[in-house]
């Protein structure tokens, strides 16, 4: 086995073919992600977060953290926004559309963006900007529920919520695709890993 085959997850060591979050693993850490949010709302007595997710891949990590936001008793105000980056497997530019941005009504708000991964950060960047072009907000903070280790990452964010930091590999399942596939998958698992299983 080659050291670069290897990868750190959770204590365990383990090839990077082997990559999979299971579902159970998956809705623990969001319970848990959903207990560190409203901590720290709650140390900042803020009462009400504006929620933006980020279509299409988040919206089953969105669906299940809101729900677990709410029974902790977190108001929240929760509207989309529509990113088109990926085609296949690489990063492409981000288009965002002035018109997408102007019903969101964020003025004065405390933002909180949650997306299912951050790769290069373009994404969320883009959507800062935009949001700050527009609106005078309170506050923003970002949840992904996956992190990838990129090295070359070119936009340095600040994401106070991270679900899982993961290897630099292309991940589908729990709301992530690879050209509209297996989005369905109730757990997260390495594409080059399903696709040999597939053969
Ligand atoms: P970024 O702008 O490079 O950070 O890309 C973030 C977006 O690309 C995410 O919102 C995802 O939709 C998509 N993406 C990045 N990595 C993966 C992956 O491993 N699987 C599926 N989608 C991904
Ligand atoms: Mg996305």
């Amino acid at each position: 086995m080659e050291l670069f085959d290897t990868i750190y997850f959770k204590g365990i060591v383990m090839e990077e073919e082997d990559f999979v979050i299971l579902e159970e693993e998956i809705k623990q850490r969001v319970q848990e992600l959903a207990k560190e949010i409203h901590e720290f709302y709650s140390e900042k007595k803020i009462s009400l977060i504006h929620v933006i997710f980020v279509l299409t891949g988040a919206f089953i990590f969105t669906s299940d953290l809101i729900r677990e936001l709410n029974s902790l008793g977190i108001k929240m105000k929760i509207k989309e926004i529509i990113v088109h980056s990926y085609r296949g497997m690489h990063s492409g530019e981000v288009l965002l559309e002035d018109r997408d941005f102007l019903d969101l009504k964020l003025n004065n708000a405390d933002v909180l963006i949650l997306d299912d991964i951050l790769d290069t950060g373009k994404t969320l960047h883009a959507i800062k900007e935009k949001i700050l072009e527009i609106y005078a907000i309170k506050s923003m903070e970002f949840c992904v529920f996956l992190k990838k280790e990129n090295n070359e990452r070119q936009v340095d964010l600040d994401i106070r919520f991270v679900g899982f930091n993961i290897p630099n590999i292309f991940v589908v399942g729990y709301g992530l695709d690879y050209n509209g596939e297996y989005r369905e998958l109730p757990y997260i698992i390495n594409l080059a890993q399903l696709m040999k299983d597939h053969e």
